[in-house]
């Protein structure tokens, strides 16, 4: 999957330099397999846009339509610039933000197209970009591979909040049955230190309930929870959301 996804790379950078992308990259796109979910007229941007304000919940799949379109977004320029423009901005926040260095001044990141990509994973054919419903066993063997890699914008926050003396919580959506391969994964990509990495149990519901729940008790037990960032809205609804939250793009799933 490594060697995959660095051929991908390759043939992207390739496709930088060509006077017509548009042919080359979707030669990476699979042609078939993407079921339903035909919108007549639907504009691919407006339908991102929709997703990244909440405006869209409870999408089962990238629809047909924006399959090539979501794969160009995601592969190419933009995805990581509307990462780094929001890593900068939390960034900005951070600095300005006193913080006692007790300990207790806490940044929560959760994991998946946060802090790690599952991108080498989404691009596969039978996944073409989350225009396949999600197939748990396929993305758990993935997942066991541990080759997921960092978000650059995200790990080069997480090196400046340890800077400026936070704790680093990941909470994640990931089962605790994965731990020790996501846990390999993180500290294989550079995010080598954490006070605390958590993972979900299986008696602790999901999205904004488990994740609210948890930070919560950490609230509870006397962090203060100065910024937090999700890929997901249920990463940063429900209460304890933190002072301030940072939401970065995932137009790929949805979890609510
Ligand atoms: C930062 O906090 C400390 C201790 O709470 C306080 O003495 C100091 O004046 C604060 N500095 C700023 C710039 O707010
Ligand atoms: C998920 O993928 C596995 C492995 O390819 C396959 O056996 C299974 O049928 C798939 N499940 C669904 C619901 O498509
Ligand atoms: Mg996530």
């Amino acid at each position: 999957m490594g060697f995959t996804f660095f051929l991908l790379i390759l043939t992207i950078s390739s496709v930088v330099a060509s006077p017509n992308p548009f042919n080359q990259i979707h030669l990476l796109m699979p042609h078939s397999g993407s079921a339903g979910h035909k919108h007549s007229n639907l504009d691919c941007l407006s339908w991102r846009l929709a997703v990244e304000t909440n405006n869209l919940q409870k999408w089962k799949q990238v629809p047909e339509e924006c399959e090539t379109y979501i794969g160009h977004y995601m592969l190419g320029e933009q995805y990581r610039k509307d990462v780094d423009l929001v890593t900068e901005e939390a960034y900005e926040y951070a600095k300005g933000l006193n913080i006692t260095k007790d300990g207790k001044d806490l940044w929560i990141f959760d994991i998946d197209e946060t802090t790690l990509s599952n991108l080498p994973y989404y691009a596969s054919d039978a996944v073409a970009f989350g225009a396949i419903p999600y197939n748990a066993t396929l993305f758990n063997e993935w997942v066991e591979e541990a080759a997921a890699p960092a978000i650059p914008g995200a790990l080069k926050l997480y090196k400046q909040l340890i800077e400026l003396g936070f704790k680093i919580v990941f909470l994640t959506g990931t089962e605790e049955a994965y731990a020790e391969a996501r846990t390999k994964n993180m500290k294989d990509v550079g995010y080598t230190t954490w006070e605390k990495i958590i993972y979900k149990g299986v008696s602790d519901g999901s999205g904004v309930v488990y994740k609210q729940a948890k930070r919560k008790a950490l609230e509870e037990v006397g962090y203060r929870i100065r910024g937090n960032m999700g890929d997901q809205w249920s990463d940063l609804l429900g209460t304890n959301p933190g002072d301030r939250t940072f939401k970065v793009p995932d137009p790929m799933y949805y979890i609510g």
